[in-house]
């Protein structure tokens, strides 16, 4: 496992660049369509206009109207794997955000941190790998403690329980994939819908990414439990390849999505969806 180390260290800055360079061209088509002429909003002398919505009422009615009127109905499975997974993983990014904040900050000041490789808690190794593997292993007992003291405990539990839920949730969603399910309607929508049946379709994209977030849980979990010595360079690995990947396929989402909360929260404020 210690052979992914000269990889990853190659390896990161290359995918880190691209991930850039993807990002950049997303947001540079963003900021190009913005200034294009808006097209006219919701007619401002409306008579017997509907109130607004409020910000929040409009950001929950975003998130939870489509799948309670429509996908829990339609396709129970793939809704309730997308919902266990997303509990599993905001938590466990937001644990990778803070352990990346928190070790930048030891890096920033020229403190030492853990060598991961040695198991030496106090090291001036700031390869790529070491980092990395610190961050994505902040599950294991050596990178928790440094990070998190004595919340370390507390922090390995909370992050067990949502990897627990991630790895549900992703084989439910793996299923669905597997199955050509996505898409699908297996259940009756309402009455107008009664007895309509789509039997889905298969997306090999789908597919290969929900398999990349398979195997990157499994490897969490294996790292966790010590189970295979330095496979938390094959996590690093798999991570990375998943930043990768994100300006390049739907899991651009993970960052963009409180940007088009935003734009569908207005739209919806303003009653332009009935
Ligand atoms: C408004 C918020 C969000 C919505 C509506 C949303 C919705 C979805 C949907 C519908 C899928 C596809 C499931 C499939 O058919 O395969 C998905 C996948 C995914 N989402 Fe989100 N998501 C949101 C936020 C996030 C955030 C904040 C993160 C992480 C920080 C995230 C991470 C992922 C990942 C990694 C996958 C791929 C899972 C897989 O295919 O195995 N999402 N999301």
């Amino acid at each position: 496992m210690h052979a992914f180390i000269p990889f990853l260290d190659v390896y990161t800055p290359i995918a880190l660049l691209i991930t850039i360079a993807g990002f950049a061209h997303k947001v540079g088509m963003h900021v190009v369509r913005l200034s294009r002429p808006p097209t006219p909003g919701l007619a401002i002398n409306l008579l017997d206009a509907p109130p607004k919505l409020g910000w929040l009422a409009a950001a929950w009615d975003v998130l939870s109207f489509p799948v309670t009127r429509f996908n829990v109905r339609a396709n129970p499975v793939l809704v309730w794997g997308v919902v266990f997974y997303h509990m599993g993983i905001i938590t466990i990014i937001t644990g990778y955000a803070l352990s990346t904040l928190l070790v930048c900050g030891y890096l920033a000041f020229g403190l030492p941190i853990p060598d991961v490789s040695t198991g030496i808690p106090v090291s001036y190794n700031i390869s790529y790998s070491n980092v990395f593997a610190i961050i994505f292993g902040n599950g294991e007992p050596l990178q928790s403690m440094f990070l998190f003291g004595p919340l370390a405990g507390a922090f390995r539990l909370v992050t067990w329980l949502a990897v627990l839920s991630a790895l549900f949730g992703n084989s439910l969603i793996l299923i669905t994939h597997i199955l050509g399910r996505g898409g699908a309607i297996v259940g009756d929508i309402d009455k107008a819908a009664k007895k309509i049946r789509i039997k889905g379709m298969f997306t090999a994209s789908h597919l290969v990414i929900t398999l990349v977030v398979y195997t990157i849980i499994w490897t969490e979990i294996l790292s966790r439990i010590d189970a295979v010595h330095g496979i938390v360079y094959l996590h690093s690995v798999i991570g990375v390849t998943l930043i990768l990947m994100m300006p390049y396929t739907y899991l651009f989402h993970m960052m963009y999505f409180p940007v088009s909360i935003f734009y569908a929260a207005r739209r919806r404020r303003e009653r332009c969806i009935a």
